[in-house]
């Protein structure tokens, strides 16, 4: 048994940019509502053939070169995204043979803005077994190919873009790393964020494209209620258990959905907003790869320490949802 910390961060965004501005031109909006709506300035965007494996691989690239190890030391590679470069094979394998990490084995994970956090959980339990040593986890979403730039309530919220984080065991006596979590899922709130087409019970046909079955659709409302509620709720669960409060928090890492959702959080565990990453503004809602994203802001603006008391916490489509708590190690 060894205690699993994060011990490297890589991240990309595609430099394609689309602006609020650009957004007045597409669908009956305005950068004055989506600001104060959302938080949102701008989101990066792929350009037509780039996919998630392209954005992952150049981050593990980054993680690689920062952490030191060989592409070769990896073991597992998981990648949490619901924008996979196709349906089979897996990103995973991808980015694996991109990257030539040769020797490792991995796999997809999809649970939508809650993937990053459920797949760091999954990578961090094969370190704390004792199986492997060194875990790359991966976040990525290219959400504008999921995306009907007609609807004004999905199209201004999401982004390109993600990251990822290599997992690797505290030394003996090394008290830094991963503390505790808790994950929840709500199938009843499977429909207020979706994309029905495309899968075992839609499969694409003209029907479902002209139905336009292969974009996001939201209740956008019925989501940020949720959001608002349950993402303060697991992180207090996760605090309490732990003997600690919102006040114990260094810096809290949220799923970057929408800045209002990210403030309400705030006001309910009771900490400041000098404790908070917030990139919405640059990137919207790049689904799993928020975290990661937020993660390598953090650390380039210097908000993070050896030691620090980090909490994470993401909800999402599903619903699901989640909290982790772990003190940050370099
Ligand atoms: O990672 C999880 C993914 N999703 C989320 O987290 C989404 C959570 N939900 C949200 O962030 C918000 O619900 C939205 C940003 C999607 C919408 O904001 P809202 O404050 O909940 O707006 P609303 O849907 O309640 O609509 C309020 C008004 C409506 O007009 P009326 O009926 O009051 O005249 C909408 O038609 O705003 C209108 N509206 C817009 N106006 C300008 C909705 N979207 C837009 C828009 N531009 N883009």
């Amino acid at each position: 048994m060894a205690i699993p910390k994060i011990t490297a961060v890589g991240a990309y965004v595609p430099p394609g940019l689309l602006t609020n501005k650009d957004l007045e031109s597409m669908v009956e909006t305005s950068d004055q509502w989506i600001v104060e709506r959302t938080g949102i300035r701008t989101r990066h965007i792929a350009e037509k053939g780039i996919a998630s494996s392209d954005v992952a691989t150049v981050a593990v690239q980054e993680l690689i070169a920062k952490s030191g190890i060989k592409a070769t030391d990896i073991e597992l590679i998981i990648v949490a995204t619901i924008t996979p470069d196709m349906q089979l094979p897996a990103t995973a394998c991808i980015v694996q043979n991109n990257v030539g990490a040769f020797g490792a084995w991995g796999f997809d994970l999809s649970i939508a803005c809650s993937g990053f956090l459920y797949a760091l959980q999954v990578g961090a339990q094969f370190v704390r077994s004792g199986a492997h040593k060194n875990v790359v986890v991966i976040g990525v979403d290219i959400m504008s190919s999921i995306i009907d730039y007609t609807d004004r309530q999905t199209c201004i919220i999401f982004g390109d873009g993600g990251g990822a984080a290599l997992i690797q065991p505290c030394e003996e006596g090394e008290q830094n790393g991963f503390i505790d979590f808790v994950h929840e899922i709500d199938g009843s709130g499977g429909g207020s964020l979706y994309l029905p087409g495309g899968g075992s019970r839609n499969p694409t046909s003209h029907e479902t494209i002209d139905k336009k079955m292969h974009f996001v659709h939201q209740d956008g409302p019925a989501v940020f209620k949720f959001a608002t509620r349950k993402m303060a709720e697991m992180c207090t669960r996760v605090l309490e258990r732990n003997g600690m409060s919102g006040a114990d928090v260094d810096l809290f890492i949220p799923h970057q959905a929408n800045l209002r959702i990210i403030t309400s959080a705030m006001e309910r565990l009771g900490m400041t907003m000098d404790r908070v990453i917030v990139n919405i503004d640059e990137y919207g809602n790049t689904t799993a790869g928020t975290i990661p994203l937020a993660m390598h802001s953090a650390l380039e603006r210097g908000m993070l320490k050896k030691g620090d008391l980090v909490l994470l916490a993401s909800m999402g489509a599903g619903f699901s949802a989640g909290a982790t708590l772990l003190r940050w190690a370099y």
